[in-house]
């Protein structure tokens, strides 16, 4: 049967940790006397600071009611992690992280298992980021030929995972609960999207991902694009 699949964006199809290598250059004039394995550890450990503040950022904003899109909370997050964890960036060097972050890399089996989803399924790419950070990721990943539609939550000034903004899914899909999969990375969005009433995948990215112990799981769970396909026609 024909499912909707809508794709969480960053962490599930574009990689956050696309930061890295520009982060470890610009941590080289920080860190005197560290040598390479100590510098690409603190570029990880801002890298995942950076990210995690930013979803803390958007849940706070959406629960407050005191709405700023997505590119807000990625640049008031970058500028918490620059004073927490003591680096001082310049702001052309912030302007550099922030303007990578528009160009993030796909995970190397997106393209392959997209193409592959596409034949049998309709693809959304469904994110808190804005309408046009969306775009431009997946045009500059070269993703944007299997997606029938963007969903983004900045079109109705909120953040996954409100309910609103699966029911806006449905709305803007023309679909139903019934047909409808939220395939992400992300345990909040696996999980909100299961309260809402949708099915759902979690992408499970590396081994060491946790997914959380709320006693709600995953419908099927999966490394990589590719399974993906498989599973779901076994569905
Ligand atoms: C998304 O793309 C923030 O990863 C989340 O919606």
């Amino acid at each position: 049967m024909k499912k909707t699949l809508a794709f969480d964006v960053y962490g599930t199809l574009i990689d956050t940790n696309g930061v890295t290598a520009l982060l470890e250059t610009m941590l080289v004039d920080q860190v005197d006397g560290f040598d390479k394995n100590q510098r690409v550890e603190r570029a990880q450990r801002f890298a995942d600071t950076w990210r995690a503040k930013q979803l803390e950022y958007s849940f706070r904003r959406g629960l407050m009611k005191c709405f700023e899109d997505f590119t807000v909370c990625t640049k008031e997050s970058l500028i918490f992690t620059c004073a927490y964890l003591k680096t001082s960036l310049t702001t052309q060097q912030q302007q550099q992280l922030l303007d990578i972050y528009k160009t993030l890399p796909a995970y190397n089996d997106v393209a392959h298992g997209l193409s592959i989803l596409m034949k049998d399924h309709k693809l959304i790419a469904f994110s808190n980021g804005t309408y046009n950070s969306v775009k431009g990721l997946l045009v500059s990943a070269g993703l944007d030929k299997y997606f029938a539609q963007i969903v983004s939550a900045d079109e109705i000034k909120t953040f996954k995972p409100n309910p609103d903004i699966y029911q806006y899914l449905l709305t803007q899909s023309d679909s139903t609960s019934e047909v409808t999969w939220l395939i992400s990375s992300n345990s909040f969005d696996v999980i909100g999207a299961k309260a809402f009433g949708l099915q759902s995948a979690w992408v499970k990215r590396n081994d060491c991902d946790v997914f959380d112990p709320w006693g709600v799981k995953p419908d099927i769970v999966v490394q990589n694009l590719e399974q993906l396909a498989s599973k779901l026609s076994q569905q």
